[in-house]
């Protein structure tokens, strides 16, 4: 039986999520927990994320009830419960990506932080950056704290507030924007806490480049800001033609 599932967490706990389009759940979570033993539960999606915290909405189908786990990805601890925040370990390779991207001693911001894990990717590689994580889920904040002890990091900040609302959160050489749905419509926030030569970290669902290219010429217009597109990544397919994007803005 072929059946397409992620697995978030550890050798030691694992919760194993399955799509809503598998047809007989019981027997794939049955599977799943012969092949992996440390997978603990099994959830089946029942719908798309949904709602400002982009969540899955999901049901139980074998194994325990607690889902709460510490994911471990290059050399760092993720703890989460994704029946509670958003986390996808399918990302991992573009959280390097940006680790590679960023410089020394960078002051960072991440909007949208979740549970953190560009935060604490980024951190773990460079020590003295200062990075400040914006997320208004307070589940997801309170494991973003969790994960900054267990990886024992001093130099992550977390807040939890609407990143819209935020107001003195400071200047920022590099600000990552991962909330591919509506991410654009917060360029006026990443512009109000850039400078001259800051680096904006742009997600998208986009059939191409050219799509997002053009949303941001449109808000740089309306609030007149002068900007060079400097990167461009497809970072995972999303539905037929379309995908999620970066693009990398450099404030001019
Ligand atoms: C797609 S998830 C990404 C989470 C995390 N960056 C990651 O890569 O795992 C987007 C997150 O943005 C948060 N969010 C949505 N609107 C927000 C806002 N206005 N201010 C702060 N956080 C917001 C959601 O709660 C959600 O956790």
């Amino acid at each position: 039986m072929r059946i397409a599932y992620e697995i978030v967490g550890s050798r030691e706990k694992s919760v194993a999520i399955i799509g809503s389009d598998v047809k007989n759940p019981k027997k794939a979570a049955e599977e799943i927990m012969q092949r992996h033993k440390a997978v603990l539960s099994v959830l089946q999606k029942t719908d798309k994320r949904q709602g400002k915290f982009r969540l899955h909405p999901s049901r139980l189908i074998k194994g325990k009830r607690d889902t709460e786990v510490v994911h471990k990805e290059n050399g760092y601890l993720i703890k989460v419960d994704p029946r509670k925040s958003y986390f996808s370990p399918r990302e991992a390779t573009e959280r390097q990506r940006i680790v590679e991207k960023v410089k020394g001693d960078e002051n960072v911001l991440v909007m949208f932080s979740g549970v953190a894990p560009f935060a604490i990717a980024i951190a773990k590689k460079h020590p003295h950056t200062k990075i400040t994580c914006v997320e208004m889920n307070l589940e997801a904040v309170k494991y973003a704290v969790k994960s900054v002890h267990l990886n024992r990091l001093t130099n992550v900040k977390n807040i939890c507030w609407d990143v819209r609302k935020s107001r003195n959160l400071g200047i920022f050489d590099r600000i990552i924007m991962p909330l591919p749905e509506t991410a654009i419509e917060f360029i006026d926030v990443a512009v109000l806490h850039s400078k001259k030569g800051t680096i904006i970290h742009l997600y998208g669902f986009s059939k191409g480049f050219a799509e997002l290219e053009k949303k941001v010429k449109e808000k740089a217009k309306i609030y007149n800001f002068k900007y060079k597109i400097v990167g461009r990544q497809k970072v995972l397919p999303f539905s037929p033609g379309v995908s999620k994007n970066r693009l990398d803005i450099k404030v001019l």
